[in-house]
């Protein structure tokens, strides 16, 4: 069986972009909800009751689009690496996807409140930047697909010089040798 390619299909793309709007969204709607909206409460202001909805549906969208980064890693990221394509925004991406995890995990489990904080602000500052270093990745990936095709047409190209040009050239290059 063949490995799978660089270019993810067609549902696949789709998992993964629409896993990670919910991811994207579901968090921004919890910040927009825990710093924003107050409902009256029996004692005064208090949390709206979907607040916590919005993260239970951050975890369930984090461990879906997990399984989509794990699916990319064996064809996706393996092969454009060995083949040396989009490597840096790769990297980047990657690393964004490691802090994601590393800081969404202290989050979950890490009691401390000053590393919560510290994890959290690195958790959502990242968060909110995810669909930039999509956009990045994905407009660069395009790129390096276009050169590959132009590289792959330039040696395509047979180099055909009609025979009546190709002796004009050899007299003129003679012509020319006897002069020097
Ligand atoms: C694969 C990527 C991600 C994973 C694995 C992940 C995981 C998690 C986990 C486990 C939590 C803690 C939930 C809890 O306390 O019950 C969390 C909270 C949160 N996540 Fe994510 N997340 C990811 C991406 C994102 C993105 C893209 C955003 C964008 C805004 C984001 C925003 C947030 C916010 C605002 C919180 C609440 C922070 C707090 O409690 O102070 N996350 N995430
Ligand atoms: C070192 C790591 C990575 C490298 C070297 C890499 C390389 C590439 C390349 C070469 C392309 C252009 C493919 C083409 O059109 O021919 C691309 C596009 C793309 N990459 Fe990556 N990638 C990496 C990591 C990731 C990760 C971790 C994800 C997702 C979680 C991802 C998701 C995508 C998506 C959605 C596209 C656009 C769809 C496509 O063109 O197939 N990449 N990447």
């Amino acid at each position: 069986m063949n490995a799978p390619a660089i270019r993810l299909g067609r549902w696949h793309q789709a998992y993964l972009y629409s896993m990670g709007m919910v991811l994207v969204l579901s968090g921004i709607l919890w910040l927009v909800f825990h710093y924003f909206v107050r409902i009256e409460g029996e004692f005064g202001p208090t949390l709206h009751p979907l607040e916590p909805w919005w993260l239970r549906m951050h975890g369930i969208a984090a461990a879906a689009f997990l399984i989509g980064f794990g699916s990319v890693l064996p064809g996706h990221v393996r092969r454009a690496w060995g083949a040396a394509r989009n490597r840096m925004t790769g990297t980047i991406f990657f690393a964004v996807m490691v802090t994601l995890i590393l800081s969404g995990y202290f989050l979950y489990y890490v009691g401390s409140d000053a590393v919560r904080d510290v994890m959290a602000l690195a958790h959502w500052v990242v968060g909110l930047a995810l669909p930039f270093f999509t956009v990045w990745h994905v407009w660069r990936g395009r790129v390096w697909r276009q050169l590959k095709l132009a590289e792959q047409r330039a040696s395509n190209v047979v180099v055909s010089v009609p025979e009546n040009q190709l002796a004009d050239s050899r007299i003129r290059h003679r012509a020319g040798g006897a002069r020097s």
